[in-house]
């Protein structure tokens, strides 16, 4: 039997229970749709997983291979791709990964391209690391473009690094292969390293297909995790990537990195990519039919604002410019309407009159969300 729809699983009143960062960050008045976190219960393959673990009493360090024997057999029947487990390492998180993989393939104070607007912790992770932002604007219709992304490249300079958000936070664009073709080119010619974010990448809208940049590109690297697609970002875990050319640079991953990762954190994130593909499906069906609940309800009752549904990620991003409540409605929302979503601005250029909704939740609170948006207008 496969299992029940996990969006449909929890109440407001056993969600509002929760101590994570959604629930407890506003409020209780405030209806939150607004962080990546979303509101299921755990696959049961995973929480299986924690709780033999805690029975074990296994809650050591970590060791082994697992976690990149499980995403290669998912990658293989997903997405076609054979992930190499020997050019593999395990770190923290995405974002820590991330910026491990910039001190990796570029010296110390290189820039680092990204396609605003986009999700905000790439500008504060690469600017603590002492390095410029180099902005590449997305084309009107969420994809790169790449005449900009050319002009960024030769801004930013040879020996820079390049952020690939894939698929893309906020819009949810899934890059098809003829881009990621293009993207590689561009990058030898400036001689610029690309590392790719693949974090939503097992979150597909029905009829799109997730491309990993590793299969078009030989010199890249990418960080992937079961975090966003099985909710464990509080299970810390996450893999890097090379492909053959970028062998080399990943050998190079200080020791003390792996030290990072959860063990109980890596078993879970195992367990899901190994066992928690059932339950996967039964999150994209409820996605799909949130995102058309989003555009029916948007349709009816906020009309000027514009949505086109994703292709990736459990994400919405509006186009609120036409509310006439100027460059950061999400306060307006927030203020008059109590509900919670992402103020565009901090996703950088391009960001301002938009807000990001997380439509990882009930229907019910997609329904009650947009009715308060309607009502912060009144
Ligand atoms: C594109 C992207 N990268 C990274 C992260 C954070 O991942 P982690 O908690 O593994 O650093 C998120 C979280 O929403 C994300 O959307």
């Amino acid at each position: 039997m496969s299992p029940a729809n996990p969006l449909r699983q929890l109440t407001l009143d056993q969600l509002r229970r929760r101590t994570s960062m959604k629930w407890r960050y506003y409020p209780e008045d405030v209806l939150p749709v607004w962080v990546a976190e979303m509101d299921v219960l755990l696959a049961e393959p995973v929480k299986r997983a924690i709780t033999d673990a805690a029975e074990r009493g296994d809650t050591g360090y970590p060791s082994g291979t697992a976690y990149a024997e499980a995403l290669k057999e998912f990658a293989k029947k997903r997405w076609d791709w054979d992930l190499a487990v020997e050019r593999t390492a395990i770190v923290p998180d995405v974002m820590l990964g991330v910026v491990e993989m910039f001190r990796l393939i570029s010296h110390r104070d290189a820039p680092v391209v990204v396609n605003c607007p986009v999700y905000p912790p790439f500008y504060q992770f690469i600017e603590s690391l002492g390095r410029p932002v180099v902005e590449a604007p997305l084309s009107p219709d969420h994809r790169i473009d790449f005449a900009a992304l050319d002009q960024a490249f030769a801004r930013a300079g040879e020996g820079a690094a390049y952020l690939l958000c894939n698929p893309h936070n906020p819009t949810g664009t899934v890059h098809t292969a003829t881009e990621l073709e293009e993207v590689a080119q561009l990058a030898r010619k400036h001689r610029i390293r690309v590392v790719a974010d693949e974090i939503h990448a097992p979150i597909m809208a029905a009829g799109a297909t997730f491309v990993p940049y590793l299969s078009i590109a030989d010199d890249g690297l990418s960080l992937m995790s079961s975090s966003k697609a099985w909710n464990l970002a509080g299970l810390k875990a996450a893999l890097a990537i090379a492909g053959p050319k970028a062998a080399d640079d990943l050998m190079r991953l200080p020791e003390e990195v792996s030290h990072g990762p959860s063990h109980v954190g890596i078993l879970a994130h195992t367990a899901a990519l190994r066992d928690g593909g059932d339950w996967l499906d039964a999150l994209l069906t409820g996605l799909d039919e949130n995102r058309k609940l989003l555009a029916d309800l948007l349709a009816t009752h906020l009309p000027t604002v514009r949505y086109t549904p994703a292709q990736g990620t459990y994400l919405a991003w509006l186009d609120c410019r036409e509310l006439g409540l100027g460059d950061d409605p999400a306060k307006t929302f927030l203020q008059r309407g109590r509900v919670a979503v992402n103020s565009g601005i901090p996703f950088g250029t391009g960001g301002a009159g938009f807000v990001r909704m997380n439509l990882a939740t009930s229907p019910e609170v997609i329904t009650e969300a947009v009715r308060r948006m309607e009502r912060s207008l009144a």
